[in-house]
């Protein structure tokens, strides 16, 4: 199989590409209820030191292989590995990260499933004078439902898989480019609304004065894995994407403001939200339902409140829609790569991912006490085990792929940014990166 010639129309579309796969539940679901439940800001501080020692870097260094490689991500690895002399079962690799976009895009849609259903219902006006204590139980009676989870989940899979199949993302990239401003405006001015609760200022010392004491090896473990799981890195889902890159630019500056953007994204999700929260007396820890809970109320206290939910909703559909047709790639790419059409190829990811996703819909409901492993029901499995364990592990291997197996001159050329950025990064990545990911996932498995 010979490298792809295919590449982004323009070193713009590359940067809307990892924008649209990195910015997504990630920043606005994700990090506000992993931060509650790790105790505020020791979690948020974790949370930034790992994005710029880890997330930055590996990204960087994921997006490399590919760009090197030219071709889907297993192939990259063997062609890679095979030009340094090294063993060809580093493709291995690749299929590791097609097991970890799997079970991530089997929860990914069915929490995408849960905005839809808020579309819907604030556009209808249901969140209208709604109080704050029936805003929860609306939610809970929802969870209680799988049958409207059902017809959630196999709405966005919809979605997904026809976009992939088509391979037309790149419209909607477009059409992200022109939406998501909105989006962050929206947030900007719910974190405006924010400064005028009461709420405010106990939020603002809970995120950001750290107590050093909270600082646990589960807290790193949990930081260390949503820092990976908001950049979209470790799963080979950007080296899959980093095929595609045009040859002259610069790949740390092209991905640099992407990792700013999406941790300013998450920490004024997490302004809005935490507000919220401790205005109206909520528990921080309340896990995955906490941004459905919240900003309801937040968005009624605002004039013509139930539209701008529905607005918001809406934009973050876009924004998750982008994310889960990268999740999606490397998946189709590794099936095309053994001889099947791309529009079968979606379809075969797209029936197996929504059918373990049911899984997770029941897990509110009939299987909510079946344990996988733990106490954890199979939700709570699949939206901790791959992000905190795969993720890691997955980003460990491809940086010493890159920082160590490569041939220095193809990486450097893949990096593009001349022999002193090459020298930088390379010694960021032997002696800062890989040490801090071995540290924390030994100490997390002690
Ligand atoms: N970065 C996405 C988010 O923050 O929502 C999620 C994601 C996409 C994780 C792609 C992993 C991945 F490979
Ligand atoms: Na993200």
């Amino acid at each position: 199989m010979n490298e792809t010639l295919e590449r982004w129309s323009s070193r713009r579309a590359f940067i809307l590409a990892v924008t649209g796969a990195a910015v997504g539940l990630g920043n606005i679901w994700r990090f506000p209820y992993m931060t509650g439940e790790n105790g505020g800001a020791a979690f948020l501080l974790l949370y930034v030191v790992f994005v710029v020692l880890l997330g930055l870097p590996v990204m960087i260094a994921e997006i490399l292989i590919g760009r090197a490689g030219r071709r889907s991500p297993m192939r990259s690895l063997g062609h890679l590995a095979r030009q340094a002399g090294a063993s060809p079962h580093w493709r291995w690799l690749g299929l590791f990260g097609v097991i970890t976009v799997f079970f991530i895009l089997s929860f990914y849609s069915v929490v995408s499933g849960w905005s839809i259903e808020y579309l819907v219902e604030s556009v209808n006006g249901d969140f209208a004078g709604m109080a704050p204590q029936a805003v929860g139980a609306n939610f809970n009676a929802f969870l209680a439902d799988p049958l409207r989870m059902t017809f959630n989940h196999t709405l966005f899979m919809l979605l997904t898989m026809s976009v992939v199949a088509a391979g037309i993302s790149g419209g909607l990239e477009k059409l992200n480019n022109l939406l998501m401003p909105l989006l962050y405006l929206l947030l900007i001015v719910l974190a405006g609304y924010a400064t005028t609760t009461d709420g405010f200022g106990t939020a603002m010392a809970w995120l950001f004065t750290p107590d050093l004491a909270a600082l646990s090896v589960s807290v790193m473990l949990n930081a260390m894995g949503h820092a990976f799981f908001t950049l979209a890195v470790g799963a080979c889902a950007l080296m899959a994407y980093g095929a595609y890159m045009p040859d002259d630019q610069s790949l740390p500056r092209a991905v640099g403001a992407v990792a700013v953007l999406d941790v300013a994204v998450a920490l004024l999700s997490g302004i809005a939200i935490f507000s919220v929260v401790f205005s109206q007396g909520l528990d921080p820890g309340e896990g995955p339902g906490l941004m459905f809970v919240t900003l309801p109320i937040a968005f009624a206290e605002l004039p013509g409140g139930s539209l701008w939910l529905g607005v918001f909703f809406l934009l973050l559909l876009l924004a998750t829609w982008t994310s889960s047709i990268n999740l999606a790639e490397p998946m189709v790419a590794t099936l095309q790569g053994w001889g099947l059409k791309r529009g079968r190829a979606a379809a075969c990811v797209g029936v197996a991912v929504w059918a373990v996703g049911l899984l997770s819909v029941f897990s509110f409901s009939s299987m909510a006490e079946v344990h996988w492993l733990g106490d954890m029901n199979f939700f709570d499995l699949v939206t901790t085990v791959p992000t905190d364990l795969f993720l890691p592990i997955g980003g460990l291997l491809i940086a010493i792929f890159a920082a160590w197996v490569m041939p220095r001159d193809t990486a450097e050329l893949a990096l593009g940014t001349g022999p002193a950025g090459f020298r930088s990064w390379q010694r960021l990545v032997r002696f800062v990166s890989i040490p801090l990911v071995v540290g924390v996932l030994v100490s997390g498995i002690w």
